[in-house]
């Protein structure tokens, strides 16, 4: 078979990650190999987000941008996916004539018929039927080595029937679909087989996982997932806070190999506006959830979501996230100004904030966040903290004001999700070891505002099993 070269660039959530990987083993078929260069490439995907205006700007700045490559290489086939083309359609070919492919959320599974159709002189083609189907679990049987990474992504479902007034979601992704757990187990023995040693299993609100169709709950999926010989480690997200049963809050109690992470997206502290942003629950009814879930798990780290300048929010509003952010005392926080979307309720709801207010807020409330994160961080220096090596720090050095750490050659992540770089300097039986994928003790001794930096406890590394490895132990 003939060789040719795809260089995907993916916008957006993890499941767009897991979406792109599925093109890949898609495209493996037709003897499509990815590169990381876009000068090399036959095809080009560009996998889009549409959650806020911001990440729709970029694609429409990045498909500009191949204008020239096009000129350059005329059998070049350009292409867009994910939830922009899903949102756009045709819209998108009426203002980048230079695109040879629209395909949404649903069409995944029929990329490589159109591929064909394509380079066949049929195009341009819009394809954003949504046809009620995943395409999820599309192994790439021939190639090992282009599915690398200890830590993967498995999307158990997609969609989403909540309909928060400011979200698209549920219009570009469709309604809530969920894969057979059988279907998702084959695929994650796949995956430690190929290497993996963690899985972060994606939906969209993964507590609702199987209702519709009658599978099992979402707290026996994530138990068998648990049982699955070789996975150390089992993350999922996001959970909707309505939706956080008692048997999924006891899930991390039980569950050794479950990490003890979890993000639950509240996105504002007033109760007003989670009326408004048609939320399903109250400041209340998730503290006490945040409660129960430190009584049954304290070490369990918490992480969220935040929408600043709702229409309406008054200040004493966003005073009540401010101080819902100082009760919670979270690990760690996204926060983002509100945006309007097509199509969504809130876009046309009265009130609305300006950008200069939404900017000040957002700066606010990442300031009152910064102590909690830094404190957190800081009182993990001098435990040992066992961490999943993920690969090669991104930085050898790390540079924080003036203050410049050396050689942080390793890189990875506790079972709370702080990422861990570390040095193996002083161990010589480390040494030009390839550390991937091993789970290994490690002392912190620095604490940033994003990572720690430590060494290896005794050049200890532990090749056996998951035992022990979700806990901190004093130094
Ligand atoms: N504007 C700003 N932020 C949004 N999010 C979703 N929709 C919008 C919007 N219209 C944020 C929410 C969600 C995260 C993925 O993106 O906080 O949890
Ligand atoms: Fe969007 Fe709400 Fe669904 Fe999350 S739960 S994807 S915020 S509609």
């Amino acid at each position: 078979m003939k060789h040719r070269y795809v260089y995907i660039q993916t916008i957006g959530c993890q499941m767009n990650v897991y979406d792109s990987e599925q093109m890949v083993n898609l495209l493996a078929s037709l003897g499509y190999i990815p590169v990381t260069s876009m000068d090399r490439a036959d095809l080009i995907i560009v996998n889009t987000c549409a959650i806020r205006e911001k990440a729709e700007q970029k694609v429409f700045s990045f498909l500009g941008r191949l204008v020239k490559l096009k000129r350059k290489k005329a059998n070049l086939i350009i292409a867009v996916a994910g939830c922009v083309a899903q949102q756009e359609g045709q819209k998108i070919l009426d203002r980048m004539p230079h695109v040879d492919l629209v395909f949404g959320t649903h069409a995944v599974g029929r990329l490589p018929r159109m591929i064909q159709r394509i380079a066949a002189g049929d195009g341009p083609i819009v394809d954003i039927d949504m046809s009620n189907t995943i395409t999820a679990g599309i192994l790439n049987e021939h190639s090992t080595e282009s599915s690398p990474g200890v830590s993967r992504f498995v999307t158990i479902m997609q969609g989403c029937d909540n309909f928060c007034s400011y979200c698209v979601v549920p219009y570009v992704r469709g309604r809530e679909l969920s894969r057979a757990p059988a279907d998702i187990i084959r695929e994650i023995k796949h995956l430690v087989a190929c290497g993996a040693r963690e899985v972060t299993l994606l939906g969209q609100n993964v507590n609702s996982y199987g209702k519709k169709e009658h599978l099992c709950s979402f707290p026996e999926l994530l138990e068998q997932v648990c049982r699955i010989e070789g996975i150390s480690r089992v993350r999922f997200t996001t959970s909707h806070p309505k939706d956080l049963s008692n048997e999924l809050m006891h899930a991390f109690k039980d569950l050794d190999v479950l990490c003890r992470h979890i993000h639950l997206p509240v996105q504002s502290g007033s109760n007003r506006v989670l009326k408004l942003m048609n939320r399903k629950y109250t400041r209340e009814s998730y503290l006490e959830k945040v409660d129960t879930l430190r009584q049954l798990c304290p070490e369990i780290a918490l992480s969220s979501d935040f929408i600043v300048g709702f229409p309406g929010e008054a200040p004493e509003d966003f005073q009540q996230t401010l101080d819902l952010i100082q009760t919670v005392e979270y690990d760690s926080l996204f926060a983002f100004k509100y945006s309007d979307r097509p199509n969504v309720p809130a876009a046309d709801f009265p009130d609305k904030i300006s950008e200069a207010e939404k900017t000040e807020r957002l700066q606010t409330l990442l300031k009152a966040q910064e102590y909690y994160t830094g404190s957190k961080h800081q009182t993990l220096v001098g435990t040992t903290c066992r961490v999943l090596v993920e690969g090669l720090s991104k930085r050898k050095t790390e540079t924080v004001g003036i203050e410049e750490v050396p050689n942080a050659q390793w890189s990875g992540r506790t079972s709370s999700n702080k990422i861990v770089n570390f040095s193996v300097d002083e161990h010589a039986c480390l040494a030009g070891d390839d550390l991937t994928g091993r789970m290994m003790d490690i002392k912190i001794e620095k604490a940033f505002s994003h990572s720690l930096w430590g060494r290896p406890v005794d050049g200890k590394t532990d090749l056996s099993d998951a035992e022990g490895e979700n806990r901190y132990h004093a130094a």
